[in-house]
């Protein structure tokens, strides 16, 4: 069997490239890698002309067969139907969503396009899987032009009921097309459930137990819930914190060694930046003994900043932030940082594991993987805390969370007041349980699932089993804590200070000073508190 991946996005690798750990590219380009294939999508890039036909590029087991679109299309099958009918529509936002008839032929166009050029380079036994909102047509286009072999489609964002999604216009067209594929993945049960929903309500197919049957052919509807790296991603952070780079030390300096919240999302309306801004303001007035003593650090790099609910986005962010740091902020602290730029895997693993609590509070999210990551970076001695909106489809796996309603500004400040409040021990118990969930869980396992089922080597029946928890990375004690966390160092130097780190950690894990500080009086002038890590 040779796999063929298609996704709207393609990076070609440049020659020698180190690729990052991590990522859902890497788990493609992993697949591909053991199986030999083929990744066909759009480069990114706009051309004047629309591509006549395509030469892969090969690497090592891997071709690359990328499009450039032209700017007319880049219009109406990306930003128009895509991202502004499309992604609204699927993330339950109707009043967002923007249909314009133009754009869905667009859509259209492309998708027959991709078919066209596609279709010389595939081979017989080839099992085609393809990826996301962008390409739902794709597999009927591909059937048209008599492709019989296996196609599976994943779909990355949520899937709204049969009531929302069937107010776009031509939505019982653009989902009939969903049957010619034979496996449909989603991200959670309920996603598979609103699909099915929608295939059996706004088309003529019925359902037959997991199935979705037409004359032509039964598609099977199963979640996969997608994973990450997780080894590779703690890994990552143990390195990041303990090479102590430029971005994880600033954390420690500018920020004062105070204890850190972190946001890290695209900046995307249907990810919450604005009411989560506005639900760290509120906790810093409800709980005014944390200020100075812990800020907000939102990294938001931008994105689709074409479409005009992304600038205004943009644009209300830096309001609220501005107007909470002036409300809030003292001569020697700034509350809220919000940094619109993309950082390293790197980077972002060292600050997650400063961080004492991950707040990730989507207003509807397929999955979430910042969740995941957020987790697998901790420090199993001293972990952080997540607060996690219940309506990331990662909810559903990652119930130890702190689960909240990103809609209700009081319950998500309560929750970030409840996380920094959060005694050791408890902080361990939930960080294990969530630890071995999302291990077990990892993105191998979700790739080799997806294609065990695909490729019909694992029954329909047991399609949704899930494996057993994980074993949890070991514990041991603070002073490992300390020893894992800290800058590598010449080896001398770190024998003379071993020695005083266990005298130092004999007293053990001291929750005090920071319980004291929290419950000071006027804590904006109070001096910086010590930070744990
Ligand atoms: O989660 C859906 C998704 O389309 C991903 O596939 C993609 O990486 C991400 O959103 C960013 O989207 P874009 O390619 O529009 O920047």
């Amino acid at each position: 069997m040779r796999l063929v991946v298609v996704s709207n996005r393609v990076t070609v690798p440049e020659k020698g490239e180190k690729v990052a750990a991590g990522g859902l590219a890497v788990a493609l380009r992993s697949a591909l890698e053991k199986h030999g294939g083929l990744w066909f999508g759009w480069s990114g890039a706009t051309a004047a002309e629309p591509a006549g036909e395509i030469t892969p590029q090969r690497h090592g087991k891997v071709s690359y067969a990328v499009i450039d679109l032209t700017e007319a299309e880049r219009q109406s099958y990306y930003l128009g139907f895509s991202n502004r009918a499309l992604w609204p529509l699927m993330h339950y936002r109707l009043g967002l969503t923007e249909f314009q008839r133009p754009d869905y032929a667009g859509y259209l166009a492309v998708n027959r396009r991709f078919a066209r050029l596609l279709v010389p380079l595939l081979q017989p036994d080839d099992v085609i899987w393809i990826h996301d909102y962008h390409l739902i047509p794709l597999a009927a286009e591909l059937r048209r032009r008599g492709v019989t072999n296996r196609i599976g489609y994943f779909h990355h964002i949520p899937w709204p009921p049969a009531e929302v999604f069937g107010a776009l216009p031509f939505s019982s067209t653009l989902i009939s097309s969903m049957t010619a594929y034979d496996l449909i993945g989603m991200q959670t049960q309920k996603d598979a459930d609103n699909i099915v929903d929608g295939l059996t309500k706004l088309t003529a197919a019925r359902r037959e137990e997991r199935f979705i049957v037409t004359q032509q052919r039964r598609t099977l509807v199963q979640a996969f819930p997608i994973g990450i790296d997780v080894e590779g991603f703690r890994k990552l952070a143990v390195s990041s914190v303990r090479a102590a780079t430029q971005p994880i030390r600033a954390t420690t300096g500018p920020l004062g060694g105070r204890k850190l919240v972190i946001g890290v999302d695209r900046l995307d309306y249907s990810k919450g930046i604005v009411q989560r801004l506005e639900a760290f303001g509120l906790f810093l007035r409800s709980h005014p003994e944390y200020r100075g003593d812990v800020g907000l650090l939102q990294i938001a790099p931008p994105s689709r900043s074409d479409v005009p609910e992304y600038a205004e986005l943009d644009r209300q962010s830096d309001e609220v932030a501005g107007r909470l740091n002036a409300a809030l902020g003292e001569f020697d602290w700034t509350p809220i940082r919000v940094v619109k730029k993309a950082y390293s895997r790197s980077a972002l693993a060292g600050f997650y594991r400063r961080a004492q609590v991950g707040l990730v509070t989507p207003m509807r999210d397929g999955m979430n993987l910042v969740a995941k990551e957020y987790v697998a970076a901790q420090n199993p001695d001293d972990p952080g805390v997540l607060v996690l909106s219940r309506f990331a489809g990662a909810a559903q796996q990652m119930g130890e969370a702190l689960i909240v309603n990103p809609y209700d500004t009081h319950e998500v400040a309560e929750a970030i007041r409840t996380a920094l409040a959060m005694p050791r021990q408890e902080r361990i118990r939930r960080f294990e349980r969530l630890y071995s969930v999302i291990a077990a869980t990892d993105i191998a396992w979700w790739t080799s699932r997806y294609l065990a089922v695909l490729t019909g080597k694992v029954p329909a029946e047991s399609a949704d089993e899930l494996p057993p928890p994980a074993r949890v990375p070991r514990r041991g004690g603070p002073r490992r804590a300390v020893a894992e966390d800290a800058p590598a160092e010449k080896p001398a130097a770190a024998s003379r200070r071993r020695s005083l780190r266990l005298v130092k950690d004999s007293a053990g894990e001291d929750e005090a000073p920071r319980r004291k500080f929290a419950q000071a009086g006027n804590p904006a002038l109070l001096p910086n508190a010590p930070t744990p890590r």
